[in-house]
């Protein structure tokens, strides 16, 4: 049976997500004893105690499905943020949200606008949907290009994705700019802005996007729990929006999106500020160590508002990427980012980890950092 002639031709366009190998098959391959995975951005602290408390608890209630309206996650979610609960819509995992706009807005030759590199997910989405997807390349500071962007909506733009701070450039918008963008769309054009590393971001001009809902009705913020709050597994986010597109994601999201562990996880870890912060002061130390070691080792590292920093190597990055995975280090190779820069992304991990990585790239580079 043929069935990709029987399929849409978008579904057969798209290059699949290639997610890591799992860590004990390269453990097991590469005979290596011990691994450390600094390659998707995860947060290397596990999730809080109080929320394996939970976990524990409710996992025992399994045989009901869970609460559909998440009630007690979204009253939290709106007092945490500040905004109504009509405001608020959780998904499984922030990248359900992306697919459920695109869903519901692009109809055939409409298009989305977004930055590359950024995150991949959009050029799925794009690919996916009934219309075209028009990445804008980054300036060359690897910023998005708002400028270059903006040129690139027209009167049949749905949707532009701002990821902010970036991934997997790690830089970041400015208040001031990303207003005189807003300030310039169409306000029938909605801007998405993807803002999963929020909470590692120090940068004193960065949005408060939040603060301007009222003023910019077109304005999507995405936020997640799969990064600070380190319940990527559970796959839980969330978006904040004007309430009549909440009404539209309410009609297409599945019933039960969100199961009922990452409801109790997520509504557990919001309560827990201080380790929140606690994580993202030891995250910018974490950041601050891999920036000027592997700045004296020769590389370029793009200054980094989130928790992984991309780093140029003056060596091959593929085969550089290769040679770490022998040293037990995994990191992500740009390729997969659908570009040909010669880089490679850090996660920041536990300080041993950082220290490992560092110490890997100076054997594969044939230098030694000064410490
Ligand atoms: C920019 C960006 N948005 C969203 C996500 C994923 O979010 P979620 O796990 O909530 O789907 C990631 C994860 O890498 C990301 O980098």
């Amino acid at each position: 049976m043929d069935f990709e002639k029987l399929a849409r031709e978008e579904v057969l366009k798209v290059r699949p997500y290639i997610p890591g190998k799992p860590v004990e098959e390269l453990q097991r391959e590469r005979g290596l004893s011990e691994i450390i995975k600094l390659a998707s951005n995860e947060n290397p602290r596990g999730p809080a105690p109080a929320v394996i408390e939970v976990l524990e608890r409710d996992i025992r209630a399994l045989n009901r499905y869970p609460d559909d309206s998440a009630f007690y996650l979204y009253r939290a979610l709106a007092k945490h943020l500040q905004v109504s609960e009509r405001r608020i819509l959780v998904g499984n995992g922030s990248v359900e949200i992306l697919y459920f706009l695109a869903d519901i807005f692009v109809k055939p030759g409409e298009n989305l606008v977004y930055a590359t590199p950024s995150f991949v997910i959009y050029d799925i989405v794009a690919t996916l949907s009934l219309g075209e997807g028009r990445p804008v390349p980054c300036d060359g500071d690897f910023r998005h290009d708002l400028d270059a962007m903006l040129a690139r909506v027209d009167d049949r733009t749905k949707l532009v994705f701002v990821c902010n701070p970036n991934n997997p450039t790690g830089t970041y918008v400015t208040e001031a700019e990303l207003r005189r963008f807003l300030d310039a769309v169409p306000p029938e054009v909605l801007v998405v802005v993807d803002e999963a590393y929020y909470e590692y971001v120090d940068a004193p001009d960065y949005p408060q996007t939040l603060e301007w809902l009222e003023r910019y009705p077109n304005l999507v913020v995405l936020r997640t729990f799969s990064k600070i709050h380190s319940l990527a597994g559970l796959r839980i986010g969330y978006s904040i929006s004007h309430p009549e597109l909440v009404g539209l994601l309410q009609r297409v999201r599945p019933p039960f999106n969100v199961n009922s562990l990452s409801q109790a996880a997520a509504l557990a870890s919001l309560g827990e500020t201080e380790r929140v912060r606690r994580i993202a002061a030891e995250n910018r130390l974490g950041i601050t160590f891999l920036s000027e070691r592997l700045a004296t080792l020769g590389c370029r590292v793009l200054p980094s508002q989130t928790n992984f920093v991309m780093v140029f190597l003056p060596i091959d990055a593929a085969a550089a990427y290769d040679k770490l995975l022998d040293r037990g280090v995994i990191v992500r190779p740009m390729p997969s980012f659908g570009t040909d820069i010669n880089a490679v992304r850090i996660s920041v991990g536990l300080e041993e980890e950082n220290q490992r990585a560092v110490a890997a790239l100076e054997e594969l580079l044939g230098r030694k950092t000064v410490s």
